[in-house]
């Protein structure tokens, strides 16, 4: 009897990414896949907690299923989470990426999907982070202190604010002149997009 070759590759992990936003991460995310540097992940649902997210169409126009858990909808943030992990249930999602998503993760989906749950942080962690640490707050907060080396950073996500094992750092210099909004884009364009698909492809190989 003939042995037959087999090329048969290990499994894709089935990848959720929440969103709230513009969703450059996620596209970032997209871009990819698309082009080979991430193998492991297959991405099968954009959760957004706006029905507005422009990142809605940034799952359209790749062709991933996308659903709207919307905060307002629930009157607390455990029917809130319980709704969002039935969704990630019912895609059969194995990982998630929080890619600006708004809101705190509560204990039954940190369970569910423990050292499972990866989250991308716009400073090196432990600087600039924890409650109220978001968005233009980060670099006003990089800019007021002076520091001359911010940059972005992937982490696991656990019950402490941006708290879990550290996955991945990327560093970018802070230059004179800098505003709260080009000390962004520049922590987006040469740390947070490179990152976050690196940290995502490391974590699914390792599962
Ligand atoms: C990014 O700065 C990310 O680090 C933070 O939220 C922002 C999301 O931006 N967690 P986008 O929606 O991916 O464009």
């Amino acid at each position: 009897m003939a042995f037959k070759k087999s090329f048969a590759q290990p499994a894709q992990k089935r990848v959720a990414v929440l969103v709230s936003g513009g969703g450059t991460n996620l596209q970032a995310l997209i871009n990819a896949k698309t082009n080979g540097e991430i193998k492991n992940a297959k991405l099968v649902l954009v959760l957004s907690s706006s029905p507005t997210a422009y990142a809605l169409q940034r799952a359209a126009a790749a062709g991933i299923p996308a659903q709207v858990v919307s905060r307002k909808q629930y009157s607390n943030a455990e029917d809130f989470n319980a709704e969002i992990l039935r969704v990630l249930q019912a895609h059969r999602v194995q990982v998630v990426v929080l890619a600006g998503f708004m809101h705190i993760i509560g204990s039954a989906l940190l369970n569910a999907y423990e050292q499972r749950i990866i989250n991308i942080h716009p400073s090196l962690i432990p600087s600039f982070c924890g409650v109220g640490c978001y968005g233009l707050n980060v670099h006003r907060m990089a800019l007021e202190r002076g520091v001359k080396l911010t940059g972005a950073t992937v982490h696991l996500v656990n019950e402490e604010v941006d708290g879990g094992r550290i996955l991945m750092q990327k560093a970018v210099e802070v230059l004179d002149g800098d505003t709260p909004e080009t000390l962004q884009k520049r922590v987006m364009q040469h740390a947070e997009w490179q990152i976050l698909p690196k940290a995502l492809e490391m974590l699914c190989r390792e599962l």
